[in-house]
């Protein structure tokens, strides 16, 4: 948590502002989170502290129609009414305080109103009165009903300490009702404000006053506003907004359910995301706590002990994605200009008519004869009137069309330009949809891309998707992300604890004997292997030995009932070295690019034998005379954790594209072989069971224009969760995919050929510290094997959990990188972690989830040994 230094000065006390919206002063319980929250900054921080309430919930609707209703006297005398006798309600049966004494002079006010001369022309100054009525009533409650439970509170007028201030550009009825003030403060007016009451002091949100004595409102986010203005008068140690979300979020969780909470903002960050579509705060009321540098933090009113959104000048800058956002009903403007290219004072004809409309234009795309602008709805009155009249004016000096209804989806984080590389997979994404405009903002904090309007809804969660898993969003960098919504939602649902968790002892004793050192569970790789052998759709599994092909895995997984799948002759070797007496038929091998000596060694031993062109076929058609072969498609796409790891598209070089596959038939004829078989894996760690289902679809509507086809082996590629926050792979929607599938064609029988899925969680690597050195600031603790043990995190930029195992129990240290002894700077197995402050040479470390593409892609390099392998069987 943050130890903001207290912004006063010595001889100033030290403020710490609460706010609470509407909800929260709705219930007696509420308020007895309030008091207690004033109880423990003043008791435990030593602060004074100033609570800003919100009206009521449904209070400032309720007064906003009175306002709206000016012209009749009854009505607004019976809504006032209403309203009087809703707050005694509130008073005597939630409070259990007495009306008449607490509301009494209050209720009087408001109901004087009805009969204020203002009111029939609904003079602004009245409607501004009206208005305020709420936080004045709902501050009094609360002041009320904490001094009754023993707490000493003040209760003061936010306007005797908020002044509006008129700006050039205000209309009568924006300084009236949509006011802003003057926030400096000094060390005289905070003495002042000390000297005016007791340490404890409630508040009124969205009132402040005007400069004719009267009242003057905020207007919308009035109270966040108000809270702010007060931090930064009184130069607090920080402004707290208690809202019914546990903070900002990396997306709006009610559309993307896996969007993270974000721990840490600097304010520019927090400001662009407020602005881009965010509802937690309302983007006016940062301005005020920055220019004061006084920090900002987002909790939860239901949930007091999460610990929010801190947003503060201290941030560590992390560059990378912090949200992705979206606001609709965009409209964009295209002007093609008649005249010259680059014609002079084109921009400025063009820009005076948006002037002349009223219409401020928020993104802008430019190219030598074409000025592509967007009209943000939340900024503009965009009727269609108004675009008509537009559009007339502009056409004296342009060729214009209008392109709307349209969404504008926003990327936002700091260090936007040096991320484009990690973006990949988003233009990809956006590739595949019409994007009418792209711009940058100047100042490096966003990138944004306007589609078509019903197409963001469905994007935003696979874009969130794309963006954690390219690194783009770095949502493993501590103190900056927090929990999903997903998991914050749930009742705590913790994942059964891993292997080694439970057997700690026996770990650390391997790690004894020598490390770098990986330690494999057999009675896990069996558990996963139960599963797949429960599926009732699949005929035959395959375990795609490369994921570990340790001798002690493959007799464990024959064991269970599983065939083989292999991509090299060594693979072959090595598999019949361990199982002599495997039958060739529960064998397949897929090679890619191989020798042709490899086919000829595979179909020797009688295994099924993969192609994945025609060259084979073609160069070497003896070898296939009278053969049955497994011919590997291209569906087209691929999928997966990494680019790398995608193994389908135009980019990836295995399987035949579909459209070739005439010509390859007719090769398997004039070569006198038998396709009997369609294969397909198009990547790995894919979470999606979509997936599988669209590649068997698309190889069932091959296999039938084949005929001789008897199965289809839809690959491996089934995710696992790195990160204890992700959810688990959903293997029963798996299950359920494949059943649909199975079902659908039932001439075909179903193959998968898994490898991470069951090996990865029951292999760990253990390593010892060599040294632990902080350089300028970064701590690094190193490790006796980095990229050479695990090319993983350096290849993938791959997250695998690490852990001090020997110091399970300690508090967490500064964030640091984990570092192998490799001459590369890539040699980094993992960022930014938070092991215990204790960790010193010699401790064991532990790299969670490493059995699969582990050990079998360690490398001599620098020349280091490769790492043990020892087996744990019961
Ligand atoms: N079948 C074929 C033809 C494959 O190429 C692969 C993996 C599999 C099955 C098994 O896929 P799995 O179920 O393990 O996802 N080194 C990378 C993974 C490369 C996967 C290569 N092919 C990593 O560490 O993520």
């Amino acid at each position: 948590m943050s130890q903001a230094a207290p912004a006063a000065g010595a001889e100033t006390p030290d403020w710490i502002v609460l706010k609470f919206g509407g909800t929260s002063v709705s219930r007696r319980e509420r308020w007895d989170t309030i008091g207690g929250l004033m109880k423990r900054r003043a008791g435990e921080e030593g602060a004074r502290v100033l609570v800003v309430v919100s009206a009521v919930t449904g209070v400032t609707n309720a007064l906003q129609a009175v306002a709206d209703g000016h012209a009749d006297r009854e009505g607004t005398r019976t809504r006032l009414e209403e309203l009087a006798e809703l707050h005694r309600r509130f008073c005597s049966d939630e409070l259990g305080l007495d009306p008449e004494a607490v509301l009494g002079q209050r209720l009087a006010e408001l109901l004087a109103l009805a009969d204020d001369p203002r009111r029939a022309a609904g003079d602004l100054a009245w409607q501004a009165e009206v208005l305020a009525q709420g936080e004045l009533l709902s501050s009094t409650l609360g002041a009320a009903y904490l001094g009754s439970r023993g707490f000493a509170v003040g209760w003061l007028d936010s306007r005797d300490w908020l002044q509006a201030q008129p700006l050039p550009n205000q209309n009568d009825w924006s300084k009236r009702l949509s006011a802003s003030c003057a926030f400096e403060g000094d060390a005289a007016l905070r003495a002042r404000f000390a000297a005016a009451g007791p340490a404890l002091r409630i508040a009124q949100g969205f009132i402040a006053r005007a400069p004719d004595g009267g009242t003057a409102i905020l207007g919308r986010g009035g109270s966040d506003t108000s809270a702010a203005y007060f931090g930064a008068l009184l130069g607090a140690r920080r402004v707290e907004i208690w809202t019914d979300v546990p903070g900002m979020f990396s997306a709006n969780p009610r559309q993307v359910p896996d969007a993270r909470l974000l721990a840490r903002l600097d304010y520019a960050e927090a400001q662009e995301i407020a602005t881009t579509g965010a509802k937690v705060l309302h983007p006016r009321c940062i301005h005020p706590c920055r220019e004061a540098r006084v920090p900002l933090w987002i909790r939860d009113t239901g949930r007091p002990d999460m610990p929010g959104t801190i947003i503060d000048a201290s941030a560590a800058t992390v560059p990378g994605v912090k949200a992705i956002s979206s606001r609709r009903g965009i409209v964009l403007v295209s002007m093609e200009t008649i005249g010259m290219w680059q014609q002079v004072g084109f921009l400025s004809d063009v820009f005076q008519r948006f002037k002349a409309h009223g219409l401020s234009v928020d993104l802008i795309g430019s190219s030598e004869s074409n000025v592509t602008v967007s009209l943000d709805p939340s900024d503009n009155l965009v009727s269609t009137n108004v675009l008509d009249a537009l559009c007339a004016d502009l056409s004296e000096v342009c060729r214009v069309k209008v392109i709307a209804p349209c969404a504008a989806i926003t990327l936002v984080g700091r260090g936007m330009r040096s991320l484009l590389h990690k973006l990949s997979d988003v233009w990809a994404e956006f590739g595949r949809e019409r994007v009418h405009l792209i711009s940058q903002s100047s100042n490096d904090l966003n990138l944004t891309f306007v589609v078509d309007e019903d197409l963001a809804e469905d994007m935003l969660p696979r874009l969130h998707a794309l963006l954690a898993r390219s690194g783009a969003m770095p949502v493993h960098e501590p103190g900056v992300f927090g929990p999903s919504w997903r998991r914050l939602g749930l009742p705590a649902q913790p994942r059964p604890p891993s292997w080694w968790r439970r057997r700690r002892r026996e770990v650390l004793e391997a790690a004894a004997r020598g490390t770098p050192l990986y330690l494999y569970h057999l009675p896990t790789v069996r558990e996963r292997a139960r599963e797949l052998m429960a599926l009732p759709a699949v005929d035959r599994r395959f375990y795609a030995l490369k994921a570990n092909p340790h001798p002690a895995v493959l007799r464990t997984l024959e064991a269970e009932g599983f065939g083989f799948e292999c991509v090299s002759a060594g693979e072959l070797a090595h598999l019949f070295a361990v199982l002599p007496g495997l039958a060739p038929d529960r064998v397949l091998f897929t090679p890619s690019f191989a020798p042709r000596g490899e086919y000829e060694a595979a179909l020797a031993r009688g295994v099924h034998v993969t192609v994945d062109s025609a060259y084979p076929l073609r160069h070497w058609p003896h070898l296939f005379r009278g053969r049955d072969l497994v011919l590997r498609v291209d569906p087209g796409f691929g999928q997966g954790h990494h680019e790398k790891v995608r193994t389908g598209g135009r980019a990836a070089k295995f399987g035949l594209a579909a459209d070739e596959l005439g010509e390859f038939l007719q090769a398997a004829r004039a070569a006198g072989a038998r396709v009997v078989g369609l294969h397909a894996h198009i990547g790995s760690g894919i979470h999606d069971p979509g997936h599988w289902r669209a590649v068997h679809a698309r190889l069932a509507g091959l296999a039938d224009g084949i005929g001789t086809v008897a199965f289809i082996d839809v690959g491996g590629g089934l995710g696992v969760a790195y990160d204890p926050e992700a959810d688990p792979f959903d293997l029963e929607a798996y299950g359920r995919v494949l059943a649909e599938a199975r079902a659908a064609w039932p001439q075909y029988a179903l193959w998968i050929e898994p490898g991470r899925y069951l090996v990865a969680e029951a292999g760990v690597l253990l390593l010892s510290v060599t040294q632990v050195v902080a350089k300028q600031g970064l701590r690094r603790v190193g490790a006796d094997a980095g990229m050479n043990a695990l090319l993983r995190p350096a290849l993938y930029d791959a997250w695998h959990e690490v852990v001090n195992l020997g110091r399970m129990d300690e508090a967490e240290g500064p964030p640091a990188d984990v570092v192998g002894p490799i001459c590369e700077t890539g040699d980094v197995l993992a960022r930014g972690r938070r092991l215990p402050a204790g960790t010193a040479e010699g401790d064991v470390l532990l790299v969670d989830h490493a059995g699969a593409y582990g050990a079998v892609m360690a490398n001599r390099y620098n020349l280091r040994e490769l790492p043990r392998e020892e087996v744990l069987d019961d």
